[in-house]
């Protein structure tokens, strides 16, 4: 008997085999029970019909409570009224493991209650959907970084000192010397792109902000590419490509999730045609200002309903260029012509997402970084490596981030970020 995978079903076709599954739903009537199955691959009907079952199996599936794990033996067949296409006609059933009063039913629940009941939420077809999307889009970033010919560097989670803001920094011991959790692997990248030319990495990140958004998360995944030889426009190249390509790499392998999603598949079309359009800092805030923002003066960093606002203007990711240096991280590069703004970008995803990617071109001068280490209030021995990358060959760079929550929660749709990863770490939760 073979035992395959409900996903592996539309290959045997009018064979029987057996399957591992929990019981998702269920429901019979006199003749006829219909078994809502998952097994982790895909969801599909079981149909048990009792003429041909007998009595003691009929009576057993009609039994069946939600999440019971079972092992069932039937012949697949097509099924033509669902989207998945197939069924699987019982012939036996074996309980593996009962559930009793299983908590999350197929009726409404509150937000507070699902994130209370994490662990068990994650069984659900629309979280299967949102967790397939992401795997997609890990795979496409490897392939695409891989096929581009960048090498993956793991970047330290335990550091010494920051990468971005550091009243945002989770402190930590590490024996008798204070020590933080990574906000950003980039100072490390920066040093393997000295060593490799062009290199990414993808890892946990933490950020204490105490911002309880629909955007922010504490533990958050990003992906850093960095590349030495490359100005900050070229970066703006690499961005647009690798978003397109993980937007298309989803349309073309995460079909059957996006309609489970009910995503509007001829938007994120869209989303893959590159070019994506380019605002300045100076003219975003000028629009902002005609149009009502009268809080944002320039020098301000924007918000969320500025972000939306500017967003709206474009119906692809628009990216915005060149912030004022006072806004921005202590690395970043000042244009060449304008000392108040640096070489860096903000790319805004579409639909109220707000920022996606945050990447500028990197100051390689050593006098004018340790001025900004200085400015920044940093101690410059904690930055004592970071600095020798100017000394021994120091050559133009760029690179960026990319929040994979923020581009999952996009992709997918969905209302809030906290749906993006397994486990959620927010602002006011760190259970389950
Ligand atoms: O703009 P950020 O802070 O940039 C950096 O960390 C740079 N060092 C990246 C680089 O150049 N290598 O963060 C990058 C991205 C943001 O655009 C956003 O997508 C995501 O990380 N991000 C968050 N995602 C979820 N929750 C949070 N609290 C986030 N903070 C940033
Ligand atoms: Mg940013």
């Amino acid at each position: 008997m073979k035992h395959i995978s409900i996903k592996e079903s539309k290959n045997h076709v009018g064979e029987e085999v057996t399957i591992g599954a929990w019981v998702a739903n269920k429901r019979s009537s006199g003749k006829i029970a219909f078994l809502q199955l998952r097994d982790g691959s895909a969801f599909f009907q079981g149909i048990v019909v009792k003429s041909e079952v007998g009595e003691e199996v009929f009576q057993l599936a009609k039994g069946l409570t939600q999440e019971t794990s079972i092992l069932l033996t039937g012949t697949i067949q097509e099924d033509s009224r669902s989207k998945f296409g197939y069924e699987i006609v019982v012939k036996e059933i074996e309980i593996i493991g009962e559930s009793h009063d299983y908590p999350i039913t197929p009726k409404e629940h509150g937000t507070e209650f699902l994130m209370d009941h994490r662990h068990l939420w994650l069984r659900s077809s629309k979280q299967h959907a949102i967790m397939q999307i992401r795997n997609e889009i890990i795979r496409a970033t490897y392939d695409f970084f891989n096929k581009e010919g960048f090498i993956k560097i793991d970047p330290p989670i335990l550091t010494a000192s920051a990468a971005e803001d550091s009243t945002e920094l989770f402190h930590t011991e590490y024996f008798d010397q204070e020590a933080y959790l990574s906000q950003s692997g980039q100072l490390y990248m920066e040093a393997a792109a000295m060593a490799f030319g062009k290199v990414f990495s993808f890892g946990p990140t933490f950020r204490a902000e105490k911002s309880k958004t629909r955007r922010h998360l504490i533990e958050f995944w990003m992906i850093e590419p960095e590349m030495a030889f490359m100005d900050h426009e070229q970066s703006l190249e690499v961005q647009e490509q690798y978003v397109a390509y993980i937007v298309q790499s989803v349309l073309d392998n995460c079909e059957h999730a996006l309609s489970v999603l009910e995503r509007d598949t001829d938007l994120l079309k869209k989303y893959t045609e590159l070019p994506y359009p380019r605002i300045s800092y100076d003219d975003a805030v000028v629009l902002l200002n005609e149009n009502g923002f009268d809080d944002i003066t320039w020098g301000d960093d924007f918000g969320s309903p500025h972000e939306t606002f500017i967003a709206k203007q474009f119906d692809k990711p628009v990216f915005i260029l060149n912030y004022p240096k006072a806004i921005k991280a202590f690395y970043m590069k000042p244009h060449p012509e304008r000392e108040d703004v640096v070489l860096c970008a903000d790319l805004i995803a579409p639909e109220g997402y707000g920022e996606i990617i945050g990447g500028s071109e990197r100051e390689v001068d050593f006098d004018a970084l340790t001025q900004r280490i200085k400015e920044f209030g940093l101690t410059e021995e904690d930055y004592a490596w970071y600095l020798d990358l100017r000394k021994y060959g120091s050559v133009p760079h760029s690179g960026f981030g990319l929040g994979l929550e923020r581009a999952v929660t996009w992709i997918c749709g969905t209302e809030h970020i906290r749906e993006s990863i397994p486990f959620p770490r927010l602002l006011n939760r760190i259970y389950p």
